[in-house]
């Protein structure tokens, strides 16, 4: 059994030549967006859920991704499981590199925009003497990538934030412009790669703009297995009994990764500035909704336990969108139902499975 929490725990052309949807092997198609042929990326985290479906969406539209993760898909069957659709693709390069150590100049020098996924999720594993390598993910290596992006003239880079920034909810959806009391270290963490983001945004004469998303609950194919839809579609499908922390009145405002990458993907060609932006699905649920919706879906009742609530976990996050209709014209596409669907044929594939198993074991 395992229990379960509410854990919230990315060559050098001419430019634009039409108007897409952001589709592609994310099977989603968000808000139109410029294609602009051939531009160069760095995806940081490439091997990691978000960062994976990100690449994937900017390669169907044309770009060329030079991908950046520390996990190695030879060793790590998550990042093979992850990266699966983009080996082999033209356009597409990995290199194995960790933020907090690599010299970072020669990966970003060629690039126009730079996607920062990589990072050390999770809310619960931030309590205690693990809170070090997230210093060193989330702050350390978020500053290195600036520096070396500062220095190489890059114009753009997109930080993956998080809600948890914001700690509990104050009665009425969080604005960008809300105070932000996080809960937990990994929100304190995500706060100071957030902060530094602007600070170096923010240095006169610099030509770095920043554009810092703050993700609701992503999920969708290939979500992080220590995330609450993944271990509740886990728990339908092995009959294991998952536990439920809290009474399931907890609320989340969980958005499908193709809407996640949609946003992210405007956020690259958004105007010069340094902002920050909230990411969010359609509308924050609880969990009882969500269990109900999965049994909907799956057609098979969901196996719990109950337990206590855990530590740093929020009771609610709901986002204020206004900010992010107005600068990237994002609105979620996908509702829960859908999502839920498209995950749940995933957890059943091939890939899900492989992924469950050591490389080399069938
Ligand atoms: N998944 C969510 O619901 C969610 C919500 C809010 C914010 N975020 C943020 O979005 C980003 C991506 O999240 P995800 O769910 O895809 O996580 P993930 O764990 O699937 O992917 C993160 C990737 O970053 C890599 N990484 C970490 N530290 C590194 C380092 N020092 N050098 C090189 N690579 C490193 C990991 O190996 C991993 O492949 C993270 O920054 C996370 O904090 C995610």
């Amino acid at each position: 059994m395992t229990s379960l929490a509410l854990s919230t725990p990315a060559s050098r052309d001419e430019g634009a030549t039409g108007f897409v949807s952001a589709g592609g092997p994310t099977g989603h198609f968000g808000p139109a967006v410029p294609i602009l042929c051939r531009r160069a990326a760095v995806v940081t985290g490439v091997a990691g859920f978000i960062g994976s479906h990100l690449a994937e969406s900017l390669l169907a539209l044309g770009w060329s991704v030079l991908g950046v993760d520390r996990r190695a898909p030879a060793s790590d069957r998550v990042a093979a499981v992850n990266l699966a659709e983009l080996t082999g693709q033209p356009g597409f390069s990995l290199r194995l590199a960790d933020l907090c150590h690599a010299d970072l100049g020669p990966l970003v020098s060629r690039s126009e925009v730079v996607f920062h996924l990589a990072g050390l999720g999770g809310v619960r594993g931030s309590w205690g003497p693990r809170f070090a390598d997230y210093l060193a993910c989330n702050v350390l290596a978020t500053h290195r990538l600036l520096a070396a992006c500062e220095a190489a003239g890059i114009p753009r880079v997109v930080v993956a934030s998080s809600s948890s920034v914001y700690g509990e909810n104050p009665g009425r959806p969080s604005r960008e412009l809300d105070s932000t009391r996080p809960a937990s270290p990994y929100g304190v963490s995500k706060l100071a790669a957030e902060r530094l983001s602007l600070a170096y945004a923010a240095r006169p004469g610099t030509d770095l703009s920043v554009v810092a998303l703050r993700y609701f609950s992503v999920y969708g194919p290939r979500q992080r297995a220590d995330l609450v839809l993944d271990r509740l579609l886990r728990a339908v499908l092995t009959g294991v009994p998952v536990q439920l922390l809290g009474d399931g009145s907890q609320r989340r405002q969980f958005t499908y990764v193709g809407d996640a990458v949609a946003a992210t993907v405007a956020a690259a060609l958004s105007a010069p500035g340094a902002e920050v932006i909230n990411v969010a699905g359609p509308r924050s649920v609880s969990l009882r909704r969500v269990i109900s919706v999965v049994e909907q879906v799956t057609g098979r009742r969901m196996p719990l336990v109950h337990g206590r609530g855990g530590a740093g976990e929020v009771h609610s996050t709901e986002a204020d969108l206004t900010h992010a209709r107005a600068t990237l014209g994002y609105a979620p596409a996908i509702e829960l139902d859908e999502g839920i669907g498209r995950q749940w044929a995933w957890t059943t594939s091939d890939a899900a499975r492989l992924r469950a198993y050591p490389l080399g074991v069938s």
